[in-house]
Order: C-alpha cells, then structure tokens, then sequence
C-alpha cells in the first residue's frame, strides 16, 4: 500500500464514522483532505452535518464539496475533530503543524467531544521531536522569542517559503519550526514554550486525542489514549 493510499483508507474509515446531524471539525493537511473529500461523498449521498475548519484551505475544498460550513461562534461545540498527525507517540501525544495550521487546529479540537487522529504508520514514533515542532509566534516577538527558544535548546528556524518569503499563517504570525530531538518530556517542554510571552501556540498536542485510526500493511489499526 503506498502512503497516499493509506492516506484515503483511513480517510474514509473516519469519514464513516460521522453520524447524521453530528458538528464535525476538518482539520488540515493531506491525511485530512481525503477525510474531507470521502466526507464529501457522504453529504452529496444525503448525510446532514455541519463542520467547522481548522484552515481556510480546509474551509475552501468543503466548501466545494457542498459541505455545510460554519464559524466557532455558530457551531461552538462539535461532536468529533478528525485531523492528521505529524507525529503520534505513546498515549496519542503529537506534532501537529507540519502544514502551519497548529493555532486554529488546536482551537478547534478543543471545542470537540472527541478528537481522532488519522494517519497512515510512518507517523508513529517512539518518541516525539524528529519532525521539527511547530511555535506560531506574533511577528513582532520574533527576535526576542528565537533568543528564548535557543536558550531552551529548541534550535529555532524560522519558516519560509521555497522563494525565501516569509511564510505567514492564516492568523498572519509567523513559525518557528524547532529541531529539538529527542522530547524525552513532552509536558515540559510545552510548559517551557507556553512561558515564553509572544508565543502564540505550539504543536505540541497532549492528552486532547482519544483514539488514532492507523493505515499500514495489514489495514486500519486502532490506537487509543
Ligand atoms: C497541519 O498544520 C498539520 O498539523 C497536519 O495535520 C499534519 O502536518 C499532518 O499532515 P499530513 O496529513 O499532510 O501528513
């Protein structure tokens, strides 16, 4: 099976699991855009559901799909946040804002009863921090909060586009994309951040999912908290 094939298994075994009437938050990235699109198929099959996104891209290719999409403020509470992973560790700890969109992801999970992670197996991990965590930053805090980030040993680089622009995310802050292999504590090392003042979120997700739905080999595994 290659990835992007275990990507639209596990898209679709998420997408199943979305009930008629439920409030459903899309997350973002390419393990989510087959969600959204087998989500799609569903609506366009008769399924009613209301969702919210966790990106504007996101937002954008529901839209398209004839999904019926909401704002927070209309929709504050949602039955199920279905999302992607960048990395996925014991206890269904995370990196998540590979794609840039940790801020509104988090947000968003946070207003769902249950968040399922769906991924295919490359992204399960010992331990977290080979793929570079994610720290959206406000822009003007950004010398000052490199600095801090470095002193912590994070090793901050800021994220750019591949024409060397700056890249920005859909709340117009910038990322600090940090190489600070191994995590050995993940709690810790999310405090630490969280205490540097013009941090806005980091990519650190901890004790928000309740299960994992895996794509390898041998079909779609279950993980759970
Ligand atoms: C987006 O900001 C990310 O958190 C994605 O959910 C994560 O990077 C996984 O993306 P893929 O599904 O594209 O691997």
């Amino acid at each position: 099976m290659t990835q992007d094939e275990a990507k639209a298994l596990v898209g679709e075994r998420a997408a199943a699991l979305v009930e008629d009437g439920m409030a459903v938050g899309l997350g973002t990235g390419t393990t989510s855009v087959m969600f959204i699109k087998a989500l799609g198929a569903r609506v366009q099959g008769g399924l009613s559901v209301r969702c919210v996104a966790s990106s504007d891209a996101s937002d954008k290719l529901a839209r398209s799909l004839g999904i019926d999409m909401r704002t927070l403020a209309e929709l504050p509470e949602l039955d199920l946040y279905i999302d992607g992973a960048d990395e996925i560790a014991a206890g269904l700890a995370l990196i998540k804002g590979g794609g840039g969109a940790l801020l509104r992801e988090k947000i968003v999970a946070s207003a769902a009863k249950s968040f399922i992670v769906v991924a295919d197996a490359t992204k399960l991990v010992a331990h977290l921090g080979k793929f570079p965590l994610p720290v959206e930053v406000i822009q003007m805090a950004l010398p000052l909060v490199e600095r801090k980030l470095d002193a912590l040993g994070l090793r901050p680089t800021l994220r750019l586009h591949k024409d060397g622009s700056l890249y920005l995310t859909d709340e117009g802050n910038v990322i600090l994309d940090c190489a600070c292999e191994p995590i050995t504590d993940p709690a810790r090392t999310a405090a630490d951040i969280r205490a540097v003042v013009g941090v806005v979120e980091h990519g650190l997700f901890l004790g928000m999912a309740s299960l994992a739905l895996i794509a390898g080999e041998d079909g779609v595994a279950e993980h759970r908290a």
